[in-house]
């Protein structure tokens, strides 16, 4: 018999389900009896033993669906050890109801901030296996994360529906893509939507480079300019401030982010009427793509061997195209960004795609 508890902490996003349901089916088809506890809400769930019950059942029908079937929220790991509003000492709440409940072991489905805490809890004697989610794909250990291809076709649809209302008016649209601090996202849907500028925070701009790449264009004869924008893009005079400076830059600045400030740049440098648009949580949302559906399957179902194996303290990954076991100390606190000097990023630029560097 083993006793499972789960969880999907932090932003949610596509095939949550989906790998949930690969670690369920895996061991429902065992000959192993499984107990699967659902913590509600990400880590709020462990430290308040909130919690239902799952079977099997309780997993069929979810391949397609999007979100996550057991809530979730953000529990910052910068205040993981700091006592909660009631003087709780979360740490051990959460080892408490995963020791009261007799668990074999936690299955954590999260980003970065969920594997500094799943991590915690491996050094504190817990047994953890954890999967990686999120759309900015920015996660160390594995060359893809679930949620990300999906997100890429939402960005994608974005920009292309952008990229006919912009040759129409011949203007010049932002697209503002999601990734946090990266810029895997805005590279992909940006050179899968044939953006002419991109901007990533891997790669901090130059508003002249951009503003020329533009004036290049209008003089060749294209009327529009589609400029696909990191929401973590950074100038780079930006980049040369401290953390505390571009922080309190950003507090004070009359843009709701970047990309306003690139399009008000632009418009002050050309004269040309420019447009930005922010899909925002809509790249979160809806059904994962066919890529994700199969992705997160198979790690749910490594996952799933790997506790009947009795392995824990791994993140299960994707590395040059196999389905790996990463050791969980090696992804805590490590990002995974884009380096500028990675082919993808030279090809782009061969195609003609400016970054504005
Ligand atoms: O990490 C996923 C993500 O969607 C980021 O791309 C974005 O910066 C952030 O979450 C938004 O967070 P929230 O859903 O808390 O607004």
């Amino acid at each position: 018999m083993k006793r499972i508890g789960m969880l999907t902490s932090g932003g949610d996003c596509q095939a949550l389900n989906a790998a949930m349901r690969g670690v369920v089916k895996t061991l429902a088809n065992s000959d192993e009896k499984v107990e699967i506890y659902g913590f509600l809400d990400g880590y709020k769930g462990l430290i308040y033993s909130k919690f239902c019950m799952l079977t099997s059942s309780d997993f069929s029908g979810i391949l397609t669906k999007g979100g996550t079937i057991l809530g979730t929220s953000r529990t910052p790991f910068k205040t993981i050890r700091e006592p909660d509003e009631n003087g709780l000492d979360k740490v051990e709440a959460m080892k408490q109801t995963y020791y009261k409940l007799q668990l074999d072991c936690l299955v954590i489905l999260g980003g970065n901030g969920t594997h500094k805490t799943a991590n915690l809890l491996r050094q504190e004697g817990l047994n953890v296996v954890t999967l990686p989610k999120t759309i900015d794909n920015d996660l160390w250990g594995t060359d893809m994360t679930f949620g990300f291809q999906s997100a890429v076709n939402i960005a994608t649809d974005a920009i292309d529906c952008i990229h006919t209302t912009a040759a129409s008016h011949g203007r010049v649209f932002i697209v503002e893509v999601m990734g946090h601090k990266v810029g895997w996202l805005t590279l992909n849907a940006g050179m899968a939507s044939g953006a002419d500028i991109i901007l990533i925070p891997e790669i901090p701009y130059d508003i002249e480079k951009v503003v020329d790449k533009i004036e290049e264009r209008d003089k060749n004869g294209s009327r529009f300019t589609i400029i696909a924008v990191a929401e973590g893009a950074i100038s780079k005079q930006d980049a040369k401030l401290s953390k505390k400076d571009y922080k309190k830059k950003k507090e004070d600045s009359p843009y709701p982010s970047v990309s306003y400030e690139v399009a008000a740049e632009i418009q002050e440098r050309t004269g040309r009427e420019v447009r930005v648009t922010v899909p925002g949580h809509m790249q979160r949302g809806g059904s994962p793509c066919p890529y994700d559906r199969v992705f997160a399957s198979r790690l749910g179902s490594e996952a799933g061997k790997m506790i009947l194996d009795g392995k824990y303290g791994f993140m299960v990954g994707y590395k040059n195209r196999e389905i790996v076991r990463v050791p969980l100390e090696d992804v805590a606190g490590k990002l995974k960004t884009v380096d500028p000097d990675a082919t993808i990023v030279k090809e782009a630029k061969l195609l003609g795609i400016c970054f504005g560097d």
